[in-house]
């Protein structure tokens, strides 16, 4: 984790929120590359889960919402993390991290002295809204963005007239007061999830469950994560959280060890029932098609976390890898190692480098050409600085898939040299014919390590 903590730092991915002021636990920047990283990983949810569904649709909701949400979805009682605190060095622990011998002692895990008993900590943020701050002013950061489907789908029915089953997808911030912040992005206080939530026929539920189960699945192996990394988890009933009936989640083997990346959760009528309850509406479905029959529908969710997934993707993408052997020509001396991103090219923050071999006799300009050509339809990285050989290897470090190359030869013939990161390979390829070709190694794109 260390090693990708610092790439991702140097290469400008992740940077430490407010580094200058020693830094703001919990919160982190995305740089340049991890901003393109962050919205390409977005890009290939938002299509898998609206584009390639006509029955699911988009929202938008505010992080901001009624204080009473909150009180409907269990929150403001149910989302709670237990605490305890050592007397004697003044550490944290959640309870349910540290060894269950010293919990029972009450003994420090991390310098023997007495801990605090367990009290609940709440994890939402709570502020206020408005100048005053009493308690008619309370507000949230909402801790999950599920809650503001459920209160727009009603809405959703009718701007969209959806039918059941349906999906209504989020991608957006939420917060948590997390106690425990450590192994970089895996765990802050600010960060994203993807959110969807399908609302099925009550009786239809399991299946449904199962379905997206399956789908889920699918998905990551689509995006060619290695697949032997990633595991099930199905809830116990001492894990299930207060709305849900059943629940799995998919884990990714980080370097950490097993650890939580998206929660496949059967809601059941829980929300919808609970906030008719506190806002008297009716949140039934009519179902049209059946003789105006009417339900509160159950609700599938599939939550995942977008810069927990950030993580996982540099996770599984890094590489070290020694090029001694492929270094005759320009890739470097004999022991020569190089560190690669080894990204599916859909979530490569950038497609392809061009790289003029050198500035003069006109091939810095015909570099140039070239990037303005393809940088309406690929995110292009123009270098032209350092030996070429250098240049290849911070290209595979900001996992850039394609380097073409323009030298004397592309001057008499109209060719260039399209590189790829992964194997290394070089192959001369006619100009025109380059925008066709990249696309066609993106479609056809198969990890080979
Ligand atoms: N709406 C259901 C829900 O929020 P969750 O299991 O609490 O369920 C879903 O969270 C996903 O959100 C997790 O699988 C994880 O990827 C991400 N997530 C949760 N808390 C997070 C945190 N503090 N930092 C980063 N990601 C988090």
């Amino acid at each position: 984790m260390e090693k990708i903590t610092s790439l991702a730092k140097r290469r400008g991915f992740v940077f430490q929120s407010s580094e200058i002021y020693g830094g703001q636990n919990g919160a982190w920047d995305y740089g340049p590359l991890g901003i393109e990283l962050k919205n390409r990983i977005a890009g290939a949810w938002w299509k898998e889960m609206t584009r390639l569904h006509d029955n699911i649709a988009g929202l938008d909701a505010a992080i901001l919402m009624h204080p009473r949400v909150w009180e409907a979805s269990g929150h403001v009682e149910n989302f709670t993390d237990p605490l305890v605190d050592c007397k004697k060095c003044k550490l944290r622990f959640r309870a349910d991290m540290i060894p269950e011998e010293n919990l029972a002692a009450k003994k420090c895990p991390d310098c023997g002295g007495e801990l605090t008993d367990t009290r609940k900590f709440n994890l939402m943020f709570k502020s206020h809204i408005g100048p005053a701050e009493d308690t008619a002013s309370v507000i949230y950061l909402r801790p999950e963005t599920a809650q503001g489907i459920y209160v727009n789908y009603k809405n959703i029915i009718q701007s969209n007239r959806m039918k059941i089953p349906f999906g209504i997808a989020q991608i957006g911030k939420a917060f948590r007061n997390e106690i425990v912040t450590k192994n970089f992005i895996f765990r802050t206080c600010e960060f994203e999830q993807m959110e969807m939530q399908y609302f099925v026929k009550p009786g239809a539920d399991e299946e449904w469950f199962n379905e997206w189960r399956k789908q889920r699945w699918a998905y990551y192996e689509k995006l060619g994560v290695k697949m032997d990394h990633l595991r099930w988890h199905q809830h116990g009933k001492d894990e299930l959280a207060h709305y849900a009936k059943d629940a799995y989640d998919i884990e990714y083997l980080f370097p950490m060890g097993w650890r939580e990346l998206e929660g496949v959760h059967n809601r059941t009528d829980y929300d919808l029932r609970r906030h008719a309850q506190f806002s008297g509406k009716d949140m039934q479905y009519i179902d049209q098609d059946a003789g105006n029959e009417r339900y509160i529908p159950y609700i599938i969710e599939t939550s995942a976390g977008l810069t927990r997934n950030v993580l996982m993707i540099l996770c599984d993408a890094y590489d070290e890898e020694q090029v001694a052997e492929k270094s005759a020509s320009s890739e470097g001396g004999a022991d020569d190692w190089r560190t690669v991103l080894r990204f599916h090219p859909d979530l490569a923050p950038v497609t392809a480098a061009i790289l003029p071999l050198m500035k003069k006799d006109g091939l810095a300009e015909m570099a140039q050409d070239i990037r303005n050509e393809l940088q309406d339809d690929y995110s292009t990285d123009y270098d032209q600085s350092g030996a070429i050989g250098r240049r290849y290897r911070r290209q595979d470090e900001a996992g850039t898939p394609f380097c073409i190359t323009v030298d004397y030869q592309s001057k008499d013939d109209n060719t260039v040299t399209l590189r790829f990161r992964d194997s290394m390979e070089q192959v001369r390829v006619p100009r025109s014919e380059l925008a066709a070709r990249l696309k066609q190694e993106i479609k056809g794109y198969k990890r080979i390590k």
